[in-house]
């Protein structure tokens, strides 16, 4: 083992280098997502800013697929940092798992160029295959599709693969049955139909059987292991409620699938089981936090890595309020008929991606800087006090609750002019694009869309210098987890 405070990865075992790789890129493309996000949010202020050289369509497109790929980066990064110290064995096949991130990055840069040299023309066969599948959040063409099922096919023998040669836990076993269900669902999102209704009809098994089902599953696993590593806590607790909030999740999530169906075409049973089922959904999300608020209780807040914990506390949190109150909000077909596809939505989005996904990433990246740099301690009391993770957790948390309100206030303002007023006519439409709340909404997106930027920078240096000239060893915990 190198010395304390230097980062070198003979500290890392097999798959826990790979893990850095990924979380490499991840990051990477979470500043072009912070990047791209800022200029499609410009456009909204100034509707020519950029025209015709970077079109708002182009910008929010590679704003929300980075955000797609970045966190799928991140995710595949936590499962091959835990692979090898959960199973007890070394990961299986592990050779084609850095073959493989390697075509999957040129595979995403190849995509993006694409993107963003070709933003215009007519859509047809070659388009689908070669530029654009013209699907939202997962535009990809299909090359690129296919090769993502490759790609994700290889890590699932990786972590199938070593699961089934080592040890057997509860968090393993999850995790593996998990990946089956989020690797095949993306196969719902790949083929094409003229008729816009069943396209829609699937491309939602994707977006939303992703996200509040196996991503939220997945989650659930990364934050079972984060407890153990951070608190000590004992394993038989974590995955207790691994599974029981296994079962809601899916029991709520798949039929909550309804609540998407409600004006696409689809039959109207679905006002039913969709507003049921996925009003149902933020019950395992509270379980969840009253779980993890106990769990700080129960040590006293000692634990060996504090911007984790912060990370995965704010993810506990961001996890129910973006997508449990603020799904919640939305989810009845009374309320959703005048909410439908306004800023509402995107509220909504913004608050639930990063409050669930991107902060539990945050998280584990920080578990991993902590081995990385020899396992040096990262408690209270840093070199630096600390400033720079405290302040980018502030910045990034404020920015996105000031996004999350000014868009709310937008959405309010169309629900309220658009829908309930005009009655859904083309010219309420321009109304409440025209109303000051609407424009002042915008307005302060960007503003805190702006401290969201800052604190993104923050985070960036402070994950290269974080442990940095540390030469105290991390906390000991009682390793009640290990047992
Ligand atoms: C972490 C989990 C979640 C994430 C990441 C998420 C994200 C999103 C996003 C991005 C959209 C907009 C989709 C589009 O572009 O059309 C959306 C729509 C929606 N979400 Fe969620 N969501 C989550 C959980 C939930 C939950 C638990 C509920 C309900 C309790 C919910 C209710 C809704 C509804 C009703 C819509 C449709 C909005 C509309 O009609 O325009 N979401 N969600
Ligand atoms: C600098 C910060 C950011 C700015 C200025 C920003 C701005 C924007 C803009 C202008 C759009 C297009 C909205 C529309 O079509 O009406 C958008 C969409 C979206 N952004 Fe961001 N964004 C930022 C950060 C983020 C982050 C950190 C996340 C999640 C981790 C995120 C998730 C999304 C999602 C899911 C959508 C699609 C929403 C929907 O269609 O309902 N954004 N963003
Ligand atoms: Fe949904």
């Amino acid at each position: 083992m190198a010395a304390l405070g230097i980062i070198d990865s003979a500290n890392l075992n097999g798959g826990q280098k790979l893990a850095v790789k990924y979380f490499t890129v991840a990051i990477a493309l979470f500043g072009a997502q912070v990047l791209f996000g800022l200029l499609a949010g410009i456009q909204y202020l100034k509707p020519d800013f950029l025209f015709g050289i970077l079109d708002f369509s182009v910008n929010r497109m590679v704003h929300i697929n980075a955000m797609v790929v970045w966190l799928l980066f991140g995710f595949i990064g936590s499962s091959y940092w835990l692979l090898e110290d959960e199973s007890g064995v070394p990961v299986a096949g592990l050779g084609l798992g850095n073959l493989i991130f390697w075509v999957f990055t040129l595979a995403v840069a190849v995509v993006v160029v694409v993107y963003l040299l070709i933003q215009v023309g007519p859509g047809d066969q070659s388009s689908i295959w070669l530029i654009n599948e013209g699907r939202e959040y997962i535009e990809a063409p299909r090359w690129a599709d296919i090769g993502i099922v490759v790609c994700v096919l290889v890590f699932f023998y990786n972590v199938a693969g070593t699961f089934a040669k080592g040890k057997y836990t509860g968090i393993g076993g999850v995790l593996t049955l998990d990946l089956v269900a989020l690797a095949g669902l993306y196969l719902a999102g790949m083929f094409y139909t003229p008729n816009i209704s069943v396209d829609q009809y699937w491309w939602w098994w994707v977006i939303h059987l992703w996200v509040e089902a196996t991503w939220e599953v997945l989650v659930g696993c990364l934050m079972a292991y984060a407890l153990i590593k951070t608190l000590g806590v004992r394993r038989k607790i974590v995955e207790t409620w691994l599974y029981i909030e296994v079962a809601l999740m899916f029991g709520s999530g798949i039929l909550g699938l309804g609540h998407h169906y409600f004006w696409i075409g689809t039959p109207e049973y679905w006002f039913t089981i969709g507003g049921f089922f996925s009003a149902l959904e933020p019950v395992p999300l509270v379980a969840m936090v009253v779980h993890s608020v106990f769990d700080a209780g129960a040590h006293q807040m000692k634990n060996k890595n504090h911007p984790a914990l912060a990370w995965i506390i704010a993810h506990a949190f961001g996890n129910f309020f973006g997508a449990g109150v603020w799904g919640f909000m939305h989810t009845l077909p009374q309320i959703n008929l005048y909410t439908h596809g306004t800023q509402w939505s995107a509220s909504h989005g913004h608050l639930a991606f990063f409050g669930a996904y991107a902060t539990i990433v945050i998280g584990f990246i920080y578990l991993a800087l902590q081995k990385w740099r020899g396992d040096v301690w990262m408690s209270g009391g840093l070199v630096d006090n600390g400033w720079k993770w405290k302040w980018a957790l502030a910045l990034l948390n404020i920015g996105m609750i000031g996004m999350t309100m000014g868009m709310l206030v937008a959405g309010y303002e169309q629900s309220q002019i658009e829908r309930a007023i005009e009655g859904s006519t083309w010219t309420g439409y321009f109304a409440a694009q025209a109303h000051h709340w609407f424009q002042q909404g915008m307005f302060w997106r960007q503003i805190f869309g702006w401290a969201f930027a800052v604190g993104f920078v923050l985070l960036v240096w402070d994950l290269m210098t974080i442990g940095k000239r540390e030469t105290r060893p991390a906390q000991a915990l009682h390793e009640a987890g290990a047992a």
